[in-house]
């Protein structure tokens, strides 16, 4: 099996990237974010303080996480309920960036992302797919941007969804979020030393896209 690892910080255009890069390829996309949102979301729907160890563990014991994948797009089970348009709402992000920085989190993630990747070719994106959960990647990409397009983005996804929040709060979101991402213990969000680094500000989305699907095809066929 082949797999395609994109990692990077919030904002840094990923999802868009990896949805095209696996829809060129043929391959499954999945977008391993969603899982951490889909606990964030469960701790604060069950009052649970998402920083909190001590009250997110107890929860994992009631927590039933799958992936499902309907004509590519990726849909997200949460005991039972398709989460997938509920752990897109702005609080979520916050709570899903808390409860990642639990190692039991993590762990309990874990064999979900490296099943997916076993059984069909993948691009995966994330924060620690090249260094921790698929080392083994045949390629490995490390995408970045500025703090202030990331939010500005952010700004533009969330008002498309009818969804107003403020730049400036955005802003310190994308900047705490990064911290908190890089800063953890547990599976720091880093480059992978065999991950390219691209950073994709000023540039469209779409002329990344371009650029990213041309460069991982190419390594695919040096590596294949
Ligand atoms: O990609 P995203 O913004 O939907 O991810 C939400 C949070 O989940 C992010 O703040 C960090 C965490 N995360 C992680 O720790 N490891 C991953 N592989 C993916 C996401």
């Amino acid at each position: 099996m082949v797999s395609v690892a994109i990692d990077g910080p919030a904002g840094a255009g990923k999802s868009t990237i990896a949805r095209a890069i696996a829809r060129e390829l043929g391959y499954l996309y999945v977008d391993t974010g969603a899982l951490y949102r889909a606990i964030g979301l469960f701790a604060l729907e069950q009052g649970a303080d998402p920083k909190d160890p001590e009250q997110v563990l107890p929860l994992l014991e009631r927590t039933q996480l799958s992936l499902r994948f309907a004509a590519g797009e990726q849909q997200v089970w949460l005991n039972g309920r398709d989460v997938s348009q509920q752990i897109r709402q702005n609080p979520v992000s916050m709570a899903a960036s808390a409860v990642s920085a639990i190692p039991q989190v993590r762990a309990f993630l874990f064999d979900l992302q490296q099943n997916l990747a076993k059984e069909n070719n993948v691009v995966m994106d994330g924060r620690d797919i090249g260094t921790v959960v698929l080392p083994q990647a045949q390629v490995k990409i490390f995408l970045t941007a500025s703090p202030e397009e990331r939010a500005r983005r952010r700004h533009e996804e969330l008002a498309q969804r009818g969804q107003q929040v403020d730049y400036a709060q955005l802003l310190e979101e994308v900047r705490r979020r990064d911290y908190n991402d890089a800063h953890r213990a547990a599976a720091p969000l880093r480059q992978a030393p065999d991950a390219l680094l691209v950073d994709t500000t000023g540039n469209s989305l779409e002329w990344s896209v371009a650029q990213l699907t041309e460069i991982v095809k190419e390594r695919l066929r040096d590596v294949l």
